[in-house]
C-alpha cells in the first residue's frame, strides 16, 4: 500500500514513524510512505501557505493554491489515485472500523490541516473524506496523521509478527482485550490465574472471552451496548435448535 502525507512540517511525520512496526513495514516494502513538504508548492519568496481570514477573526487559514496544486500533482504521481483525506478536528472520528476501511484501499493521501483550518474550497473537489482522531484539538494535524498512518500500517498483511495479533486485540471485534500475564507466575504475592497454566486450550479461550466481555462492560458501557446488540442479532441467525451459549447481561446492567 502507498501512503502519501502532505504537511508543512515533514519531520513531525517522518520522525515518529521511524521506529518499531511501522519502520519494519516500510523497509520490508509492505507500506510505501512518501512525506511531502507543502512549501514545495508555494509560489512566493516567503514560501507562505497561509493568510488572514476574510471577514476577520483570529488565526490564519491555509490558502487553497498550494494545497490544491500539491494534492493534484501527488495524486497524479503513480498508477492509482489515492483516497484523499483531510486530517482535521471536524472529520468523522477515527475508529478501528474506519482504520480497516482505510487499510483496504491501495493508496491514501493524508493532508494535514494546520493553523485555524483550510480554505473551504480545498474541501470541495480535492478531498474525499475528513478524519479526526478524537473530540479535542491538537496544535498540529501532523500528530493526528501519524496516529492514522500507524493504525493503518499495522493492519497491512505481514506488518505484525503474527496474523492473529490484529484479530485478538482490543476493538478488533467490538470488545476490549482480555488481561495478559507473563513470567514470573507469582509476583509480589499476585499469582497468575490458574486457568492460564492449565494447558487446556478451550478453557483458556473461554476465560479470555469472558474477561474481554466483562472488562468491556465495566470500562466501556458504550462499546458493550453495541456488542451486546450485535451478539443478540448473530444468535438470531443461528439454526434452531440453538446451541447453548453463555448469556450476557444486557447493557443496562439488569438481567
Ligand atoms: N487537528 C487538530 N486537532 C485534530 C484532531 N483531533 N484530529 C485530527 N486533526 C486535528
Amino acid at each position: 500500500m502507498r501512503i502519501d502525507v502532505l504537511t508543512l512540517f515533514p519531520d513531525m511525520v517522518r520522525d515518529p514513524l521511524r521506529h518499531s512496526i511501522v519502520a519494519r513495514a516500510t523497509s520490508a516494502g509492505i507500506a510505501d510512505l512518501h512525506v511531502h513538504d507543502l512549501r514545495d508548492w508555494t509560489f512566493d519568496r516567503r514560501r507562505s501557505a497561509d493568510d488572514k481570514p476574510y471577514g476577520g477573526g483570529a488565526g490564519m487559514i491555509m490558502t487553497p493554491r498550494p494545497l490544491i496544486t500539491a494534492i493534484r500533482e501527488i495524486s497524479a504521481d503513480g498508477p492509482v489515485p489515492p483516497v484523499r483525506i483531510l486530517v482535521c478536528p471536524q472529520g468523522e472520528v477515527l475508529t478501528q472500523r474506519i482504520v480497516s476501511e482505510l487499510a483496504s484501499v491501495p493508496r491514501l493521501l493524508l493532508v494535514c490541516g494546520h493553523y485555524e483550518g483550510v480554505d473551504e474550497r480545498v474541501r470541495s473537489g480535492s478531498i474525499d473524506r475528513e478524519v479526526s482522531i478524537g473530540d479535542y484539538v491538537l496544535s498540529a494535524g501532523e500528530v493526528a496523521a501519524v496516529v492514522i498512518v500507524d493504525a493503518v500500517i499495522r493492519l497491512l498483511p505481514g506488518a505484525l509478527g503474527s496474523p492473529h495479533s490484529a484479530v485478538d486485540e482490543s476493538h478488533a471485534d467490538g470488545l476490549l482485550e482480555y488481561p495478559h500475564y507473563t513470567r514470573p507466575p507469582e509476583f509480589e504475592g499476585a499469582a497468575i490465574p490458574d486457568v492460564l497454566s492449565s494447558g487446556n486450550h478451550a478453557r483458556v479461550e473461554a476465560w479470555r472471552r469472558a474477561q474481554s466481555i466483562e472488562r468491556t462492560r465495566q470500562r466501556r458501557p458504550d462499546m458493550y451496548a453495541r456488542w451486546w446488540v450485535n451478539d443478540r442479532l448473530s444468535r438470531a441467525d443461528e439454526p434452531s435448535p440453538r446451541p447453548r451459549r453463555r448469556r450476557h447481561s444486557p447493557p443496562n446492567g439488569r438481567g
